[in-house]
C-alpha cells in the first residue's frame, strides 16, 4: 500500500523515540495492543506542576502507521492540559497522516494510548491536578 508523505516522514524521523522511568511520580506510562493485529504501542508523558504535559515518548511495536501516529500524538500532547491530551480524537491523526481506512485501528491505537497514560498518571495523582489548578 502508499503510505502518504507525513506517514513516511514520521516513521523514518521519528519524533520522541525513547522512555521515561515509569516510577517518576510524574510520569503517566500508557501501553495499549491492537487486537486486530498484534502491534503494541507504549506512550508516556511528563506532566509538569501545573498538570501540563512536557514532554512525551513511544516506543511501538508496529507498521509505519502506527509509529507515524504515536509519533505524531507525542508532539500533539506537548503543551496540553490532560484534558486537553484527552480531546485528541483518532479521527484527527487518521486525518493529519491520510491514513487508509485499514489503517484506522493504528490511529485509535494511538487514542488508547494517550487515554491509557493520561489514567496511569491521575490513577497515581488523585486530584493533584485540580490541586495545582486550584492553587494557582
Ligand atoms: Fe501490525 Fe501493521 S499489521 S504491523
Ligand atoms: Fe495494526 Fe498499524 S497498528 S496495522
Amino acid at each position: 500500500m502508499a503510505y502518504s508523505d507525513k506517514v513516511v516522514d514520521h516513521y523514518e524521523n521519528p519524533r520522541n523515540v525513547g522512555a521515561f522511568d515509569a516510577n517518576d511520580d510524574s510520569v503517566g506510562t500508557g501501553m495499549v495492543g491492537a487486537p486486530a493485529c498484534g502491534d503494541v504501542m507504549k506512550l508516556q508523558i511528563r506532566v509538569n506542576a501545573q498538570g501540563v504535559i512536557e514532554d512525551a515518548k513511544f516506543k511501538t511495536y508496529g507498521c509505519g502507521s502506527a509509529i507515524a501516529s504515536s509519533s505524531l500524538v507525542t508532539e500533539w500532547v506537548r503543551g496540553r492540559t490532560l484534558d486537553e491530551a484527552l480531546a485528541i480524537k483518532n479521527a484527527a491523526i487518521a486525518e493529519e497522516l491520510a491514513l487508509p481506512p485499514v489503517k484506522i485501528h493504528c490511529s485509535i491505537l494511538a487514542e488508547d494510548a494517550i487515554k491509557a497514560a493520561v489514567a496511569d498518571y491521575r490513577s497515581r495523582h488523585g486530584d493533584a491536578t485540580a490541586t495545582a489548578a486550584a492553587d494557582s
